[in-house]
């Protein structure tokens, strides 16, 4: 029987994806590598992959597009970045409680104008889409304006994004405060409005419990009652100071995680941000919650937070569902790539070692697990949605004189080279991004070794 070549397309490369999780299967199992393969697409989801030799006698009509000597990969998904601090990521000197007062309230503040928040969501997007990044979890101000800009544009762009409304009601200059019960009435607004539109879902997001009363924590659960299918986003034990804090607000909670769940708070579509001080007790329940953890290496080495045990939180006996995050701005840099650098380097400080496939495991798939979007996005799978980054290995001099073969002909081979690629890469390893199956940025200068 023909098939129809009208919605199809279909893109020739090397291809690399997960079918389950490295951390727990074996590794060699849990990688799928095809080094000459042909990927299929109908409309905006994908069809067949598969060596091309077999698969492009089955589509002969079909027009190919060809990247030779480059690695496609889903696209990466950032699960905690705050929009708002683009413009002053790189601040000097600080740690947590201060970095906010000092640097990040005063930048917030200027969010209640529409325009200016219109104008760094579009900036902010198109970093994430020249870093590969096609999903993210983002956060917000106390603003519903700073919410709807942000929806909007990542409409306009067809970006699958979680988002939601900074709560905030305490502990924080006044123009950044909200009474719980306006903030309740704008997050039901927001929910009616943006929650499940095209590829937008919406996150519950207080701050952290520092700057929400009780009330406004109560309120926050029981919206989560009252709408199961929205995500809640916030974060938790970064910092020593925050955790010791977070203890004198809410005396009768024996741990920060508490605080969470006394409201209702933590369930399987709940991430916390950091994590980086948790107790052993509060991995264990936040295993059995299904709950997921961001992993964001380059602002917990920055504010001096600490080192996260990826370990501990991907142990066999308590699993965690973890995710990669960058966490712009106390993150240094918007790329995947360079994330999962300082990933590495934050291992290995603990005697841990994160290999290239588990590094890309928890940008792609595992990023999508925590999400419980791996339905959607996240892989190559027959039906799921094509976002995709094509990877050039060869991008600079330095990562072309590493890499002189661009190729992999075994995956032992891929690993040396993709693990060039995390460590010396960033957003100039980005050839392509594509948003559901259509090129949303390419590359212009391109380095020729
Ligand atoms: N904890 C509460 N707010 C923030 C924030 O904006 N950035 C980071 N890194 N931690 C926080
Ligand atoms: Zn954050």
């Amino acid at each position: 029987m023909a098939i129809s070549v009208n919605n199809l397309k279909a893109f020739r490369s090397s291809f690399l994806d997960f079918v389950g999780d490295p951390f727990y299967a074996v590794e060699s199992e849990s990688v799928r590598y095809i080094a000459d393969g042909l990927m299929v697409i109908a409309g905006d989801q994908i069809k067949a992959l598969g060596p091309y030799e077999q698969l492009r006698a089955h589509y002969p009509e079909v027009a190919v597009t060809t990247y030779p000597g480059k690695l496609i990969m889903p696209g990466f998904i950032d699960i905690h970045v705050h929009y708002p601090q683009t413009e002053m990521i790189a601040a000097y000197g600080k740690q947590l409680l201060e970095w906010l007062s000092q640097y990040v309230f005063p930048i917030e503040g200027k969010f209640q104008d529409a325009a200016y928040a219109r104008r760094v969501a579009s900036f902010f997007l198109d970093q994430l889409l020249c870093n590969g990044t096609t999903t993210a979890v983002v956060l917000t101000t106390i603003f519903p304006q700073s919410v709807d800009v942000l929806f909007e544009e990542a409409r306009r762009r067809n970006m699958r994004l979680i988002a939601g409304m900074m709560m905030m009601n305490r502990n924080a200059p006044d123009f950044l405060l909200a009474d719980a019960p306006t903030a309740d009435q704008q997050n039901r607004e927001l929910i009616q409005k943006w929650s499940h539109i095209g590829r937008l879902s919406y996150a519950i997001t207080p701050r952290f419990a520092i700057t929400s009363t009780a009330e406004a924590l109560q309120l926050a659960g029981k919206l989560k009652a009252e709408f199961p299918d929205v995500y809640v986003h916030t974060h938790l034990s970064e910092n020593v100071k925050e955790v010791e804090f977070t203890a004198e607000l809410f005396p009768t909670s024996p741990d920060y995680l508490n605080v969470y769940e006394k409201f209702g708070l933590v369930g399987d579509k709940s991430i916390f941000a950091h994590g980086v001080q948790l107790t052993d007790a509060e991995f264990e329940r936040l295993s059995k919650a299904g709950a997921a953890i961001a992993f964001c290496p380059t602002s917990n080495l920055f504010l001096g937070s600490g080192l996260f045990n990826l370990e501990k939180a991907k142990s066999a006996a308590h699993p965690v569902n973890v995710g990669l995050a960058t966490d712009v701005g106390a993150g240094t840099s918007f790329s995947m790539l360079q994330t999962i650098s300082d990933a590495y380097k934050v291992a290995q400080l603990q005697g841990q070692s994160l290999s290239p496939f588990k590094a890309l495991f928890l940008a792609t798939l595992g990023g999508a697990r925590a999400l419980s979007l791996d339905d959607k996005i996240g892989a190559f799978d027959v039906g799921k949605e094509a976002d995709f980054i094509v990877l050039d290995m060869q991008a600079t001099p330095l990562m072309a004189f590493r890499n002189p073969i661009p190729t992999a002909n075994s995956l032992d081979e891929l690993a040396e080279k993709i693990f060039a690629m995390m460590i010396l890469g960033d957003d100039r390893a980005i050839q392509a991004t594509y948003i559901a199956a259509e090129l949303a940025y390419e590359r212009k200068e391109t380095y020729r070794y």
